[in-house]
């Protein structure tokens, strides 16, 4: 059986302007105006952290109109002026406090551990400056609670780096489910699984730092549940408690009305397919390894047919998450249409849920 392949190119989830010039002279003076409205609106931005995610972020901001990493803020000054040497910043901070003070920035992305996110974005935010905070948004609903809360007595946008709410694959997924492309979805499966092989003070296991499968990565499986079928009526979980005392690896099943499922896993231990499988009563869509940033959308209908949908991206998918926060400052939005408070909050809830029925604490925040 062949399959009907889509490949929509340059994919870049913006407005493309294409310049009629009438006359040179009409040519270069639109020109001119362009340049000066693009530096009028340019976003300035402060990473804190310097580690791996930071770093995909900052490559992906190069392809992001309208902004401008401006700043980086580490611990330490070598870390600081290395990544603003390769990444061409213009500030390099030996502090995340003194990075955050500096007037120009407009807007701070958060790639620190998840036991810092609360602390780091309360900081910003009281310093006047907007976040993007990475997943987990922090270790349980009552600090996220408190960040929200800090967000609107500031007036500031706040939101939650959970990327793959912004990639086109997982949402055509979703337009396809909701316009009944499979018809009603019965099951869905999906296992983020990694082998790790980091040490136990990595923050994969370090419980100081928020280690743990689910907070990590079984995040992403709780994430697609929510967002394709919404919040279960009930719950079962279980986890795998390695030497460090974090979950190893996770199990949570989620059952809908109409007896309709999901079953979830994450671990740190096994290495199987982190892919993913929504079944209705039409048909069933695959999302292949790795689910959460898949390269395409397949689609098995009950008849046999496949389609395949393919996106090929202008960068590494982490600029879809940054043009939302650039869109919404320029709108003078606090909050993101597409990834809104109560979102991280849905999220955040059922962490703590599943971590609860799995014996799953962190003494420093619970
Ligand atoms: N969206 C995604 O796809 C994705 C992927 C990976 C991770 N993440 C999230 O991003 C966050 C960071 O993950 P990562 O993989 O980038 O971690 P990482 O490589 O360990 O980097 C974390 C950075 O945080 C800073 N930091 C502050 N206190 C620290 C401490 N006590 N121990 C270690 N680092 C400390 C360090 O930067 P300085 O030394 O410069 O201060 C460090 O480089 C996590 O919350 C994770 O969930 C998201």
């Amino acid at each position: 059986m062949t399959a009907n392949i889509h490949v929509f190119e340059n994919f870049n989830n913006g407005a493309e302007y294409i310049l009629l010039p009438v006359s040179i002279f009409l040519f270069l003076k639109q020109t001119f105006i362009n340049i000066w409205i693009e530096e009028m609106k340019k976003i300035k931005w402060c990473i804190l952290g310097t580690g791996g995610i930071s770093r995909k972020f900052a490559e992906a901001l190069k392809a992001v109109e309208n902004s401008e990493l401006y700043a980086v803020g580490s611990r330490t000054r070598e870390s600081a002026e290395s990544f603003a040497h390769e990444f061409n910043v213009t500030k390099a901070y030996s502090s995340y406090e003194d990075a955050a003070d500096d007037p120009d920035v407009d807007v701070i992305y958060i790639g620190t551990p998840h036991n810092l996110h609360c602390e780091n974005t309360l900081m910003s935010l009281e310093k006047g400056k907007s976040v993007l905070c990475e997943k987990p948004l922090s270790i349980n609903g009552n600090e996220v609670r408190k960040m929200i809360a800090k967000a609107k007595e500031k007036k500031l946008f706040f939101m939650e780096a959970l990327w793959s709410r912004f990639l086109p694959n997982i949402i055509k997924a979703k337009e396809l489910i909701d316009s009944g492309e499979i018809g009603k979805v019965k099951f869905l499966n999906s296992c983020f699984s990694v082998k790790s092989s980091y040490g136990p003070e990595h923050r994969q296991y370090n419980k100081v730092l928020g280690g743990g499968s689910l907070l990590d990565i079984g995040i992403y499986n709780v994430f697609l549940s929510l967002f394709l079928l919404g919040k279960p009526k009930e719950f079962i979980a279980m986890a795998g408690i390695g030497s460090t005392d974090v979950d190893n690896s996770c199990s949570f099943t989620f059952k809908y009305d109409n007896d309709t499922i999901a079953v979830m896993y994450s671990s740190f231990m096994a290495q199987c397919d982190s892919i993913a499988e929504i079944h209705g009563e039409k048909g069933k869509i695959l999302l292949p390894n790795m689910f959460h940033c898949p390269n395409d959308v397949k689609i098995i209908r009950s008849d046999g047919k496949e389609e395949i949908i393919q996106f090929k991206f202008k960068s590494n998918g982490y600029n879809f998450e940054a043009e939302e926060v650039v869109k919404c400052l320029l709108a003078g939005q606090t909050e993101s249409k597409l990834m809104t408070w109560n979102d991280s909050l849905d999220l955040i809830d059922m962490l703590d849920s599943i971590r609860k029925r799995c014996g799953i604490i962190y003494p420093e925040h619970d």
